[in-house]
């Protein structure tokens, strides 16, 4: 039975479409990512969810699952440590870049195409299940989390946004379509949907470095607006507080 705070997670989520009446009117779809936005650093950046997830693996090493993979940001940064990584995404053009990063870096690997946690079954287990910049995607919160945990051996390391990555768009659905949106789910609200499933995750609040890119086109996209308003989308994001740099890890063992 889902708790109270699955509840509450799926109302926050659902509440952050964007209305029939004006993805009707999108020249583009608001949703594509491209994957050049996910490409993995050369240099793996050293954070609380790198450390967390070597600190999984041990000295001896181990095979991962990335669930939401995008270019392997989350994977790539533990070859040397990680033996085999299996990429898994619902998109295939993150999962060719995906298997690029890793055969640049020379690490044995398998794609999985499938949302999670339908296609938990086709990716299988691994020591480490790494999962970031994910959550906030999904709106049936608890079988999502719940598969992480069966999948790991040993354990699972999420990272994600403090509040929703695209909250701080709302003033501008607000000034475009005067669209008035509820609060954005927050880690604080994740946490709570793992409790109810009896897991008490060690969760780490840091600020990024390199937050991701805000392109006037893309926002324009993301916003439903015509591509001709580039240049006054562009003007309202200057008026925009900066794009908030909070992040979270959150760990737990599975044995
Ligand atoms: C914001 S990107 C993050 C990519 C990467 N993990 C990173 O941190 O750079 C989210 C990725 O998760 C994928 N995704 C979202 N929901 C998913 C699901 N339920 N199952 C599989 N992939 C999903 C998207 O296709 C996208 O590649």
């Amino acid at each position: 039975m889902m708790g109270a705070a699955a509840d509450r997670w799926r109302e926050l989520q659902s509440g952050r479409g964007v209305p029939p009446e004006i993805l009707a009117r999108a020249e583009a779809s608001p949703w594509t990512h491209d994957p050049k936005d996910f490409a993995a650093p050369e240099e793996p950046v050293d954070t609380p969810s790198r450390r967390a997830a070597l600190d999984l693996l041990g000295p001896g090493g181990g095979t991962v699952l990335d669930v939401g993979c995008g270019g392997g940001v989350a994977s790539l940064a533990l070859v040397g440590r990680a033996a085999h990584l299996i990429g898994l995404d619902r998109a295939q053009d993150m999962l060719d870049a995906f298997a690029v990063g890793a055969t640049a870096r020379g690490v044995p690997y398998d794609t999985v195409l499938g949302e999670w946690p339908d296609a938990a079954a086709a990716a299988g287990t691994a020591d480490v299940v790494v999962c970031h910049h994910v959550l906030h995607n999904v709106v049936e919160l608890e079988p999502f989390l719940t598969a992480l945990s069966a999948a790991a051996r040993r354990g699972v390391v999420i990272e994600m946004l403090a509040q929703h990555p695209m909250a701080w768009l709302d003033p501008l659905w607000v000034r475009f379509h005067n669209l008035h949106r509820p609060p954005p789910a927050t880690t604080d609200d994740a946490v709570a949907v793992l409790a109810e499933l009896g897991v008490t995750p060690t969760v780490t609040g840091w600020e990024r470095v390199n937050p991701p890119r805000q392109h006037p086109a893309w926002v324009t996209r993301r916003l439903c607006l015509p591509a001709d308003r580039v240049v006054e989308v562009a003007a309202a994001m200057d008026e925009l507080p900066p794009r908030p740099r909070l992040a979270a890890t959150l760990t737990w063992r599975t044995a």
